[in-house]
């Protein structure tokens, strides 16, 4: 009786568990969504006040991602401190030139683009190219006319780059948390100059975007009220980072751990193995449900409940076998 209840309960697991797979190799294969590109009627005067105001912005926020050193233009360049589980990264060349650069996007293109985070062809640009929900609708013309300057740093300089690659666990945040800004349906204006605290604060929330960075995690950022992202101004913005020791003791307990559950046994070895599987599982189902993981207890625990998942279909299998394949009793 048990046993029939367990099968069941495997094969219920195992569908789960192809389900979650299948998933996964979709949104991996999908790669980051695309979204109709929206129509902006837009048109922006290059005047000497507007081009140096947008110089001044796009130094500030722009050059530090999109600054080619070999041609002092921003014709885009390799990003290395992209921490490696996203992926690879490299911006984009948004000098004037026509092909390879975005001389020939409209000033509309360039303003959805750079609020809601989509590109002309319906791409959503990675979750670290900035999105500008809150600058003023001034300060935004503004580094569009720069754009379009005859200004060094944006000449035409023909540089093809490539396209960043995406891990998975990019392209399923981007289905989950990184998604497009909408498009404001009503005028931002400027903020009062006059009011030095009021414009600082639109320095730290719209047109210098300090608060991202300096909050406590960028997948719990709230673009439009940032006060109301997680650790607003509190620091703390850290990566996972776990060392090769941690690893494989999390994954060796939660193996364990696992074996325990579903009855059977193995060696330390394999223990970590079945963790760290589980722990990948585990991690995805968690993202999935919007389970928080914070710190090492919740991590194990999902690294476990992984495991058991990974286990429990193989625990019914043996019995099928012949014999000799059976494990040894103990
Ligand atoms: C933190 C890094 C970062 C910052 C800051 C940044 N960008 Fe980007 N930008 C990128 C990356 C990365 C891409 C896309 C590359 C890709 O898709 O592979 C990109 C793409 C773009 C594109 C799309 C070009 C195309 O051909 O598709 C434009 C336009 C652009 N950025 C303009 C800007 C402007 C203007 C600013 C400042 C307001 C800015 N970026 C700030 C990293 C950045
Ligand atoms: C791209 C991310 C990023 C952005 C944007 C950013 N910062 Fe920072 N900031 C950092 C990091 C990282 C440090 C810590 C450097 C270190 O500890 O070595 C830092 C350090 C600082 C410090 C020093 C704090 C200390 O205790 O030493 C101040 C002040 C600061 N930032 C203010 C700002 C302001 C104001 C803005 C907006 C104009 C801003 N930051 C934008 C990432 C950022």
């Amino acid at each position: 009786m048990v046993k029939r209840i367990l099968k069941v309960v495997a094969g219920i697991v195992a569908v789960l568990v192809l389900a979650v797979a299948g998933t996964l190799l979709y949104i991996n294969w999908s790669g980051i969504p695309t979204y109709p590109p929206g129509k902006v009627d837009l048109k922006v005067e290059v005047t000497p006040e507007r081009v140096a105001g947008g110089r001044r912005t796009v130094q500030l926020l722009c050059a530090s991602c999109h600054l080619d050193n070999d041609t002092g233009t921003l014709a885009g360049k390799p990003m290395p401190d992209v921490p490696a589980q996203f992926g690879s990264a490299h911006s984009a060349n948004i000098t004037q030139d026509e092909e390879t650069g975005i001389g020939s996007w409209t000033d509309g293109e360039i303003a959805y683009l750079l609020r809601t985070g989509v590109r002309r062809d319906g791409r959503y640009t990675p979750p670290w190219m900035v999105k500008l929900a809150k600058i003023s609708d001034e300060d935004l013309k503004d580094i569009i006319a720069f754009l379009r300057s005859d200004d060094p740093l944006v000449r035409p300089v023909k540089a093809k780059r490539p396209l960043s690659k995406h891990s998975l666990l990019t392209k399923v945040l981007s289905r989950v948390v990184f998604k497009p800004l909408p498009y404001p349906t009503a005028p931002i204006p400027a903020p009062d100059m006059t009011d030095k605290v009021a414009y600082g604060k639109y320095l730290v929330q719209a047109r210098a975007l300090c608060f991202p960075c300096h909050s406590a995690d960028f997948a719990k950022i709230d673009d439009f009220t940032p006060e109301r992202s997680a650790g607003y101004l509190g620091g703390g913005n850290a990566m996972p980072d776990m060392n090769l020791v941690n690893v494989v003791v999390v994954g060796a307990l939660a193996g364990w751990v696992a074996s325990v559950v579903v009855n059977r046994r193995h060696g330390v070895l394999l223990n970590v193995i079945v963790g760290l599987t589980g722990s990948v599982i585990g991690g995805w189902l968690a993202w999935a449900l919007h389970f928080p993981i914070v710190g090492s207890g919740s991590g194990i625990s999902a690294s476990a409940g992984g495991a058991i998942i990974l286990l429990l279909p193989l625990s019914v299998l043996p019995h099928r076998l012949p014999d000799r394949r059976r494990p040894r009793p103990t």
